[in-house]
Parts: structure tokens; sequence; C-alpha cells
């Protein structure tokens, strides 16, 4: 595109914008040049910290920064609003999980950006933690043969009492909770490690009687490969180490091997017929594994270099289809099916 390094305007300057803002720095070829927010006043509160201007209005900023991309971090319900005008002034657009409030929101923001031939790239960052790139790594390498079972415990243990997720309080008012705006990840990064879901089957309950959605979620996954998983989820149990690096501890079995994945990123690898021992590798550096980072590289990638998304819009709503489809199978009590896949990935061969 140019060899310039691009500028984008950040939207939003709540809690995630602060991470988005210290992972742009490692990001070689693309930078945020303003920060856009409900008030010029709060905007500033972020945007001073890195020396660029601060907007509470978007005529004001697109006119003044005239960005070569949109960065929306603000909650769902405005997604779709933004990424509009910007796909309208053809500027790329990086937009935050969830996309939307609802699956046909979702389906419109992709919709609305392939109209205008703007690149679209949902900003799931999980999939880009340094130990899911590693243990793709070692899938791909055949470690573990042929991948049937995986297994992950996510206990964050931030959502007991009065006051639930400190850091992120507004989780206490969404109807819809844990599936959408965190099971979300897993089933992004499951298909990244696994293949396409063939089909779900979720149970949700409510444990903590202050929030309104589900804290608990179990959700048996059958991949397209034929291996099987599940993604037992609860935000409520006491846990030692609150909102640890990874959120749980995961197991992948395969016919060659299988590994575990703990509490702090590191990997434990046992081959057929040995005996367990640290996978040595090196965790990246920045917020969870690099995962900030290495998603925001991966879009300024993109547009310098015609890389593929891994999570263009049409590819995340595989993802978000995965979502709805886990809300359906609660409310059915039934497996729910997720139709023809599109990008059936077999689990690595035996080498
Ligand atoms: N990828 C991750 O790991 C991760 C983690 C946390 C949050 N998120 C996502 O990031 C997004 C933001 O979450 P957050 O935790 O930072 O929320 P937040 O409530 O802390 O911050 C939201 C920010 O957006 C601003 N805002 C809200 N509506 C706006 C509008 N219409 N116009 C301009 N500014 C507006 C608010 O003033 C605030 O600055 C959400 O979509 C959330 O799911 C992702």
């Amino acid at each position: 595109m140019t060899t310039a390094t691009l500028t984008g305007l950040l939207i939003g300057a709540g809690h995630f914008a602060h991470i988005q803002m210290e992972a742009w720095q490692a990001v070689r070829g693309g930078a945020i040049g303003g920060i856009l927010s409900r008030t010029k006043e709060e905007a500033a509160l972020l945007a001073d910290r890195y020396g660029i201007p601060a907007f509470g209005d978007w005529d004001d900023a697109v006119r003044t920064l005239r960005p070569d991309f949109l960065d929306i971090c603000t909650p769902p319900d405005s997604h779709l609003s933004y990424a509009k005008r910007g796909a309208d002034r053809g500027l790329p657009v990086l937009c935050q999980k969830p996309v939307a409030p609802t699956l046909a929101e979702s389906q419109a923001l992709v919709a609305y950006c392939a109209a205008k031939g703007v690149p679209l790239m949902i900003n799931e960052n999980w999939r880009w933690q340094g130990w899911y790139r590693e243990i793709r790594r070692m899938i791909d390498l055949g470690m573990l043969g042929i991948v049937y079972h995986v297994y992950f415990a996510m206990r964050p243990g931030d959502g007991w009492g009065e006051e639930p997720y400190p850091v992120q309080p507004y989780f206490k008012t969404m109807p819809r909770f844990l599936m959408f705006e965190t099971g979300v990840h897993w089933l992004d990064t499951f298909r990244f490690l696994f293949g396409e879901l063939d089909s779900v089957y979720c149970q949700t309950r409510k444990i903590n009687p202050v929030i309104a959605g589900e804290d608990l979620a179990v959700v048996h996954v059958n991949f397209a490969s034929g291996a099987v998983g599940i993604y037992d989820a609860n935000r409520t149990t006491y846990m030692e180490q609150v909102r640890s690096a990874t959120y749980g501890c995961m197991t992948v079995e395969g016919t060659e091997g299988k590994l575990r994945l703990d509490e702090n990123g590191a990997i434990f690898y046992t081959p057929r017929g040995g005996t367990e021992a640290a996978h040595e590798y090196r965790i990246p550096d920045g917020w969870k594994g690099g995962g900030a980072t290495f998603a925001q590289q991966h879009f300024i990638d993109g547009l310098r270099d015609g890389v593929p998304f891994e999570s263009s819009g049409e590819q995340y709503l595989q993802t978000v289809r995965a979502v709805y489809a886990c809300y359906e199978s609660a409310e059915r009590q039934q497996v729910v099916r997720l139709g023809q896949t599109t990008e059936g990935k077999a689990c690595a061969t035996p080498q």
C-alpha cells in the first residue's frame, strides 16, 4: 500500500484501548495517530500519555487526522455505526470482538465492509497468544500425531460477590455474557488450533445472582476433523490466582503424544511411551504472550503486504455462528450442527 507508517484513529479510550495502545508501540509499519471517544476529555486521558491528539467528535477526528485506518475499541453496540462510517470513507477497519450485539448485525457489518470493498479484520487476539502459536507449531510438527481430544478448564476467578468483574463492571448487565463476551475467544482459538467446528452441545448456568447473564458454560465440541473438545468455563470459582495469564489450563491429546498448558503459559509435553517434561519455548513479551501486538501487527501486515487476515470478517463469522449455536443448543438442550464448513483444516498426521 505504502512505505510510510500507516496512521490509525483509535475509537474508545476504556479498559482495552489502554492495552491496545501499549501493544501498538511494538507494531512496525502502523501506529495510532489520535484517539476518539465519547468526550474529548476522556480520550485525552489516554491520548496525552502518548502525545497524540484527542477527539470527541467523529467529523473533527477524520478531518484533522486523515487516518489510513480505524481501530474500533468501543462496546459492541457502536461497532456497526463506526465500521459503516469508516467504510463510507474507504478506510480499512480493525474492529474489536464481539462483532455486534446480534448475529444479524454482525453479518450486516461484514456485508457492508465487503460491499464497500474495504479490508475488515476482527481484532480477535486470543488465538495470537504466544502459547497457542507454539501449540499450533507442535501440532504442525506432528508432535501430537492426530489430535483427538482437547479440554480447557477456564477459571479466571473474578466473578464472585456483590461487585464481580471490577476491571469490566459492564459485564454484570450483559443479558448474554459468558459465551458472547468470553467463550467466543475459545471457540475461535479452537478453530485456529483444531480446524472447523461441526457441532456443539452447550449447557449454561448463572451462579452469581447479581449478574444478568450466564457465568458458567460447558460446551462439548465436535470438530470436522473428528476430534472432540470440551470448553468448561466458570468465572465464579474461587482461584488463588485471579485472571491468570491463560485464564485456566488446557490438555491436548493425540495419537503420538499429549501436552498441557498451565495458567502461566508453560507447556508440558509427553511423547507416547515417554515421560512428561517442560517444553522449552520463549513466551513473547507483552499482554498475554504478545497476543494484542501480534494481532495488530497482522492487521498492518495485511494492509501493507496483502497477507490474508486470519480473522477477516467472513472468516470470523464462523466463530460468531458457533457462539449463537451454543446459545441455541443451551436453550433447546440439543446438539446444534454448524452446517457446511468453509475451511475444514485437518489435524496434523504423524510424521
Ligand atoms: N480482545 C480482548 O481480549 C478484549 C478484552 C477486553 C475487551 N475487549 C473488547 O473491547 C471492546 C471495548 O471494551 P472495554 O473493556 O475497553 O470497554 P470500556 O467500557 O472499558 O471502554 C469503552 C470505551 O469506548 C467509549 N465509547 C463507548 N461508546 C462510544 C461511542 N459510541 N463513541 C465513542 N466512544 C465510545 C467509552 O467512552 C470508553 O472509552 C469491547 O468490544 C470488548 O469486548 C476485548
